[in-house]
């Protein structure tokens, strides 16, 4: 047999393993590809990909912090909605822009897209961040806190650095 008839299986797996690591639905059903969790080396590559200060955080620290926001939030791809939204996708997408979860007329209207920045913001105070807002969430005052549950969710919610080539 040929020699290259051997390697082109081998060569093949982790390409297959790739795609279907692909683009999600971000919400309804199921997924029926096998869902892509990130290594521990992947989650530092692009930990460390982040802009300041973000690039600095302790992930284990904003699990942690993460702990007070999972009573309402799932944060899996496909993962459901429960009394707040599921997060997988949350940064860059539009707020109050899940399809099938019940926002407040606020969070409906409101015209601005997720990123770091903004997430800052509502997680120091989500009561004056958006006034009318219907999550009961008295905020983390503590700003390493929420860097650190930032870069967290940048890590486990799919986000993809803009300038990486498409995985
Ligand atoms: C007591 C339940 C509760 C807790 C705890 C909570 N949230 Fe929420 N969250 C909600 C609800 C409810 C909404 C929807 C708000 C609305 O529609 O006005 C929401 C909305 C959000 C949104 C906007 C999502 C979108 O689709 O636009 C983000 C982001 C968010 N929460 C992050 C967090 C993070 C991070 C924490 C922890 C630091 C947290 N939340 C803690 C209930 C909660």
């Amino acid at each position: 047999m040929p020699r290259h008839a051997l390697v082109a299986p081998l060569l093949l797996a982790p390409l297959l393993a790739l795609a279907a690591c692909g683009q999600g639905e971000p919400s309804t059903t199921t997924p029926a590809a096998p869902v892509h969790v990130l290594t521990d080396a992947e989650k530092a590559t692009l930990l460390a990909s982040l802009p300041a200060p973000y690039n600095a955080g302790d992930l284990e620290n904003g699990r942690r912090a993460f702990a007070r926001c999972r009573a309402c939030h799932t944060i899996g791809e496909g993962g459901p909605d429960m009394a707040g939204p599921n997060l997988y996708g949350v940064f860059g997408r539009k707020a109050g822009d899940r399809p099938r979860y019940n926002y407040s007329n606020a969070m409906r209207t409101a015209n601005f897209t997720w990123d770091a920045e903004k997430l800052d913001h509502w997680l120091e105070n989500p009561r004056t961040f958006l006034p009318g807002n219907k999550m009961t969430f008295p905020g983390l005052p503590d700003a390493a806190d929420r860097r650190d549950v930032i870069a967290f969710l940048k890590v486990e919610t799919g986000y993809k650095p803009e300038a990486a080539p498409a995985a």
